[in-house]
């Protein structure tokens, strides 16, 4: 050790002399002193520095992980965060956290997102640093990371890992999922071969990245930058891009200064934040699991969601983005459209332009700093758009008392108005060992209705996306109105009503709907009524109530005994704070 390095030293083990960097949140053992001693001697095991500890720390959740393509680009963003750190005098220290891939999350991803937000907190909270740069992707992982970054309070970035490239199959372009989804019912209707199905299934994921169209990962990208919680254009460049790198290596430096200048998360995640981020959710046609996900981080910061107000707001605003589920673009032609700045330029007159982002200036200051745009065809105009009113629609009844939605612009406009009579599916179970039967009673004008797949129920599967019954596929129906109190992916269409409150598990109406029962749904009147009287509905509820499911130990006790209801976000009901404020407030 040099001399110089030596004076620093004593000096600094004196815990009075910094409550920042290396020296924040220390070990408790009764003695601060020892405690950082001890911590810079570990430390220096690593070879550090007094130097470099002396710097800002800035913390970078590492979500790599080999179960989780969507994130295969972890280990070079987070060499490029480094690099961005340093050249603004930080301190970069990388850690490991829960990393939640779709296909790779048994009973469901949506089980582990609270639990990703919680080891995501505490993690932040426990560890010094005086700012994060938050690496995610995957749908859960963003939502978990401004849950729990929300809840720690830090200045943090959102750093997006980015879209997968499209594949190719047989000259037509494909891209996961609303092409998985696609081309496996081609296969379930016995249009297309094994064969082929085979070699399709090579091309939907044509590198690593989230997925390439509107889908959930997508949608929570762009509302990350909606939000102001990322570098602008920080939304739609792909995994593998050297504008993903740039975006990284900025989210390095963006997060030194926020540290320099404490600029926390509340500064940043207001109620203006959050209408911002609706306005974007409807505009872009996005997931429907962005609605429960903006909820739960919304909820972190103490604003519950209106959803009635959020439906007025969605009356009001367009979908101009053309992306597949409700358009034909992909990711990739997005980001070459420009990206977020396109489609919040337009969104302009609907937005509060003074919301501030972790740049330090406001969204209306970085749509100005982004220029005056460029002709493409993948966002639209407001008065040309993909479609008039928002992409999700919200709906009540005494079917849904705690209300419903849809996602209107990838629903068939011919089965938004319809009466059908219920076909009727007990749980998952029930449902795979009988959509497929040739003796099952069902015909195109018919409603499937498909219970416990809520947050108590089974966790909220994105199983509400439930298969066309076999012999309508094979007899060429494409889409039947289906109910449930589940999510589905976002990269799936079809006229399918979810997140149905309260659940069926708990005793909401849903669990009384049986076989031949009436069904109304009526988007236009944003309605969902099962046509059975309230003193039948009484009956059936006295005969056979309700039975709460528990588990006897483990996060399972813990998700049973806490999980809110989707209306709620579905957060677990001790991390969320009192309620101080409502958002939307829109008339
Ligand atoms: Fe990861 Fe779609 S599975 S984003």
């Amino acid at each position: 050790m040099s001399s110089s390095d030596d004076k620093k030293n004593s000096h600094s083990i004196n815990p009075a002399a910094s409550q920042e960097g290396i020296s924040k949140g220390l070990a408790n053992y009764g003695d601060r002193g020892f405690s950082l001693f001890l911590r810079k001697a570990f430390i220096k095991g690593a070879g550090f520095t007094d130097t470099a500890l002396e710097r800002p720390v800035i913390g970078i959740t590492n979500t790599g992980s080999a179960y989780n393509p969507c994130h295969g680009n972890a280990p070079q963003l987070i060499e490029a965060v480094k690099r961005g750190v340093m050249l603004a005098g930080g301190l970069p220290m990388d850690f490991p956290t829960i990393s939640i891939h779709e296909s790779f999350s048994q009973p469901n991803s949506m089980f582990l997102r609270n639990l990703m937000s919680m080891d995501t907190e505490e993690l932040l909270r426990a560890q010094p640093m005086d700012a994060v740069v938050l690496i995610g992707g995957c749908d859960k992982t963003v939502p978990a990371q401004l849950m729990g970054a929300a809840s720690a309070g830090l200045p943090a970035v959102q750093l997006i890992t980015g879209s997968m490239l499209t594949g190719s199959h047989r000259s037509e372009r494909v891209g996961a999922c609303t092409d998985c989804r696609r081309y496996w019912g081609k296969f379930r209707a016995e249009e297309i071969d094994a064969e082929e199905i085979a070699e399709v299934n090579k091309q939907l994921v044509a590198s690593v990245g989230t997925c390439s169209v509107m889908g959930t990962a997508s949608t929570m990208a762009c509302i990350a930058e909606a939000l102001g919680m990322t570098v602008p254009g920080g939304a739609s460049p792909p995994a593998v891009t050297a504008d993903r790198m740039r975006i990284a290596e900025q989210s390095g430096t963006l997060a030194v200064e926020i540290a320099r200048k404490r600029l926390t998360i509340d500064k940043v995640l207001t109620e203006k934040a959050f209408e911002n981020a609706m306005r974007v959710l409807l505009a872009i046609g996005g997931s429907t699991n962005g609605i429960v996900h903006l909820t739960a981080i919304a909820g972190r910061m103490g604003f519950e969601m209106d959803l009635k107000a959020l439906d007025r707001m969605g009356r009001e605003t367009p979908v101009l983005l053309d992306l597949k589920p409700s358009g034909q673009h992909y990711m990739e032609d997005f980001h070459h459209a420009g990206g977020m700045a396109t489609l919040l330029r337009e969104l302009k007159p609907l937005l509060h332009l003074d919301a501030m982002t972790v740049t330090g200036r406001t969204l209306g200051e970085e749509i100005e700093a982004a220029g005056p745009g460029f002709k493409q065809d993948v966002v639209k105009t407001a008065k040309n758009p993909i479609y008039p009113q928002g992409g999700i629609a919200v709906l009540q009844g005494n079917l849904a008392p705690g209300g419903a939605i849809i996602k209107q612009s990838a629903a068939n406009p011919k089965l938004m108005e319809h009466e059908g009579r219920a076909v009727v599916f007990e749980n998952l179970e029930d449902m795979a060992n009988r959509i497929d039967s040739p003796d099952l009673d069902v015909t195109v004008d018919d409603i499937l209705v498909l219970k416990h797949i809520g947050p108590k129920g089974a966790a909220m599967p994105e199983a509400g996306y439930m298969p066309i019954p076999k012999k309508l596929a094979v007899a060429g129906c494409k889409d039947i109105v289906r109910i449930s109190d589940g999510r589905m992916s976002g990269t799936a269409f079809g006229t399918i009503v979810l997140h149905v409150t309260p659940e069926s598990a708990i005793g909401g109406p849903l669990a009384y709907v049986q076989n031949g029962d009436r069904i109304r749904l009526s988007v236009e009147k944003r309605e969902l009524s099962l046509l059975v009287s309230d003193a039948e509905l009484a009956r059936r509820q006295a005969e056979k109530p309700a039975v709460v499911p528990t588990a006897q130990r483990g996060y399972r006790k813990l998700f049973l005994q806490s999980v809110t209801q989707a209306d709620k976000g579905a957060d677990f009901d001790f991390l969320m704070p009192p309620m101080t404020g409502v958002v939307p407030k829109v008339k």
